[in-house]
């Protein structure tokens, strides 16, 4: 499910503290694998199909996957155990942890921990910066995701304080030193005319490395949002919404 299907503020707060996710019944049964989302709906309509033991016709009809027990003929369903990644698109003022550590909001809260427990993020994204932040079942994606042998691009949108100037995005372009070492060469392009809008891509994944960037040329930054991580784009995932990558993604990125 996607959090397309139910507005995030939609979701009403259950008794356990965490949030219901009901699913829509034949895109649970398509999801656990029982048969494509259409043949699954005529299994409904065909009365083969219990939820908590009570046969369910209604195609508007919803499950909590952590709660209900759904069957079809007779034999318990549930979702697949297969690894899931998911990308958020991140809001401002979101911490990138899986533990709450103060009120502040969290990753956690936005993402389905409640159906794929062991979700985690791949990387991180300062509170203040949103876009892209990817989470998986996965731990090996994650860490070749990660490694820096693999160099995944990763493309940024900055808005930075002044107006920077092509000789400082040479810089940027060429690699700078950083107290932790040189940068490795970036792709660094200007937003239409705005010299303080600012695309750039880089390979690696180092703390706060944007921000660092652009203070060693002296053009801190004002804000920052991550656009693209390997292959993949937003594309209309609004901010606070997650989606399932698709097959293909999972595969380009695998690649
Ligand atoms: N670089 C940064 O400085 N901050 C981020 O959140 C991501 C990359």
């Amino acid at each position: 499910m996607t959090s397309r299907d139910i507005s995030y503020d939609e979701r009403p707060e259950d008794d356990r503290g965490g949030r219901v996710v009901p699913v829509r019944l034949q895109k649970f049964l398509a999801r656990a694998g029982v048969a494509s989302r259409r043949a699954s709906e005529n299994l409904m309509t065909a009365g083969r199909v219990t939820v908590n033991g009570e046969v369910v016709c209604e195609l508007g009809s919803k499950v909590d996957p952590l709660v209900d027990v759904v069957a079809v003929d007779g034999a318990i369903v549930s979702l697949a155990d297969g690894p899931v990644t998911v990308m958020l698109n991140k809001p401002a003022g979101v911490i990138t942890t899986m533990k709450a550590q103060s009120d502040r909001p969290i990753v956690a809260d936005l993402v389905p921990t409640d159906q794929y427990p062991g979700l985690y993020p791949i990387g991180r994204l300062d509170a203040d910066t949103t876009g892209i932040l990817l989470f998986s079942t996965d731990g090996e994606l994650g860490n070749a995701l990660l490694h820096p042998s693999h160099h995944v691009p990763k493309t940024y949108l900055a808005q930075v304080s002044g107006d920077l100037g092509d000789s400082e995005a040479d810089r940027l372009r060429q690699g700078i030193e950083l107290d932790d070492g040189p940068t490795q060469p970036a792709e660094v392009s200007f937003v239409g005319k705005r010299r303080n809008h600012v695309r750039i891509t880089i390979h690696e994944g180092r703390y706060h490395q944007v921000k660092r960037m652009f203070e060693a040329v002296g053009h801190p930054v004002i804000a920052l949002h991550r656009e693209r991580f390997g292959c993949l784009e937003l594309g209309d995932l609004k901010p606070g919404e997650w989606r399932e990558l698709t097959d293909d993604e999972l595969a380009s990125l695998r690649r």
